[in-house]
């Protein structure tokens, strides 16, 4: 292969639920690691709308996730993600994404999903919602088709992730290597031709297995059962071992990553509380979307919790555990920094002025983000011909993974067949 090539690139995948307006916290936690590896060429980017994986934990509310997905794309767009750079998709839009997942279920351990920590916590957590469901003890193996479906032809898969989200990486890593493991095994033709002869004869020496004479139910038969047979003991003593005792030309029997096994990336991301303090979600009401309004901004901020042990202007407060200040940070130049802080420390300052100063350097970074915003918001049209040309790219990949997984699963010649009648198959399935 040729330096620059596809498959030398390394892959980024990775999704967001449509669960409400995206807010700056998003955008410090996700959004500009996204940005931020779009711009590096030795990646190529994925990053999708999951869909299908807010049904997971609300299934009753379909209604929303069209509009919303425009809306977050909007987001995306506003916060400096390109679709010439990245491909920005929705995620049923590449139906392939659900077949790998039902063929992924299959092996699925039921034990690893249930150990998933944010499996139990979510049970125990929330109350108003259903998740005694398939789906959602399911949500991993989802996840993990998501990723792995984007690996064909890349060198590596990276999935820039939050720490919540790492055990469900590590899954997918066991269900990949699970995958490989038992479909990874690919016989060359030789192996039953002459030069194999010898092969088999010494895999066979010693052993006295009926089933395998050829006699018994014709080539096919005698192939399925030695491939079968060869599988089990592979299986047993590991693939490098099988192959130096019967000293195994490689070419006759590869294992193949089928599957790339995926890694996180977990980048530090900023300490961005809410302006209450606790973890900033839109169900909270303590966080700041990229539609807001100068006025909003400003009310917000004045509200917003300081160092508790601050009661007075009088006393000195601490800026270290003030939400107040973990804003100044992401926000203010290293001036006003030091001025908030020490203002803080001396009781120079008061509350109300060290947020104001924080709102004007807020309101001054989101402007720009706000004026694409509206830009997009203006051309709906455009941002859904994003979404689709972006899908149909994403598709491409999603197809090529799913021949080579059928392919591993079901055999060559079977896909190839494609059809019993004699018909070909593609016209049956063809998209309409
Ligand atoms: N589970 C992720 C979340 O809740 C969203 C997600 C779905 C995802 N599929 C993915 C993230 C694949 C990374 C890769 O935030
Ligand atoms: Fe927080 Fe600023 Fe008040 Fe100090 S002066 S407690 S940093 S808001």
């Amino acid at each position: 292969m040729t330096t620059g090539s596809e498959s030398e690139k390394k892959r980024v995948v990775s999704g967001m639920r449509p669960t409400g307006r995206l807010h700056i916290g998003h955008y410090f936690g996700a959004l500009q690691n996204w940005v931020r590896l779009q711009s590096d060429p030795s990646y190529d980017c994925f990053y999708f709308i999951a869909d299908w994986h807010a049904l997971t934990t609300d299934y009753a509310n379909t209604f929303g996730t069209a509009i919303e997905s425009v809306q977050i794309a909007i987001d995306w767009l506003a916060c400096g993600l390109d679709p010439n750079r990245s491909t920005l998709f929705v995620q049923s839009a590449v139906p392939e994404h659900a077949e790998l997942h039902l063929l992924l279920s299959m092996i699925a351990p039921l034990g690893s999903l249930e150990r998933v920590p944010t499996y139990k916590e979510q049970l125990e957590n929330i109350k108003d919602k259903d998740l005694h469901t398939y789906g959602f003890l399911g949500y991993p193996v989802l996840q993990t088709a998501d990723i792995v479906i984007y690996g064909s032809g890349a060198s590596e898969i990276v999935v820039p992730v939050g720490e919540d989200q790492v055990s469900h990486v590590e899954f997918s890593r066991e269900l990949v290597r699970k995958f490989n493991f038992h479909y990874g095994l690919q016989f060359s033709r030789k192996l039953f031709g002459k030069s194999g002869m010898a092969v088999f004869a010494r895999i066979m020496e010693g052993t006295n297995i009926l089933s395998l004479t050829p006699a018994e139910g014709g080539f096919g038969r005698f192939r399925v059962n030695l491939k079968k047979e060869i599988a089990e003991r592979i299986g047993q003593v590991g693939y490098e071992n099988f192959m130096t005792t019967f000293d195994i030309p490689r070419d006759l029997i590869r294992h193949e990553q089928v599957l790339l096994e995926p890694t996180s990336l977990l980048t530090a991301s900023p300490r961005i509380p809410g302006t209450d303090g606790r973890k900033m979600s839109k169900s909270y009401g303590n966080a700041i979307t990229f539609a807001e309004s100068d006025e909003e901004i400003r009310a917000k901020t004045k509200a917003m919790v300081t160092d508790p042990a601050r009661k007075r202007r009088s006393d000195p407060g601490n800026p270290d555990v003030c939400p107040v200040y973990d804003w100044h940070k992401l926000f203010s130049p290293p001036e006003t920094l030091k001025w908030a802080a020490e203002g803080c420390r001396t009781a120079g300052i008061g509350c109300i002025e060290c947020k104001a100063a924080m709102a004007d350097n807020l309101i001054k970074w989101i402007s720009p983000i706000r004026e694409k915003r509206i830009y997009y918001q203006n051309r709906g049209k455009l941002v859904k011909e994003i979404l689709e040309d972006s899908s149909v790219r994403a598709r491409l990949h999603a197809r090529r993974t799913m021949l080579k997984v059928r392919e591993a699963m079901f055999g060559k010649d079977r896909i190839k067949r494609r059809s019993f009648t004699g018909k070909p198959m593609q016209e049956l399935t063809k998209d309409t």
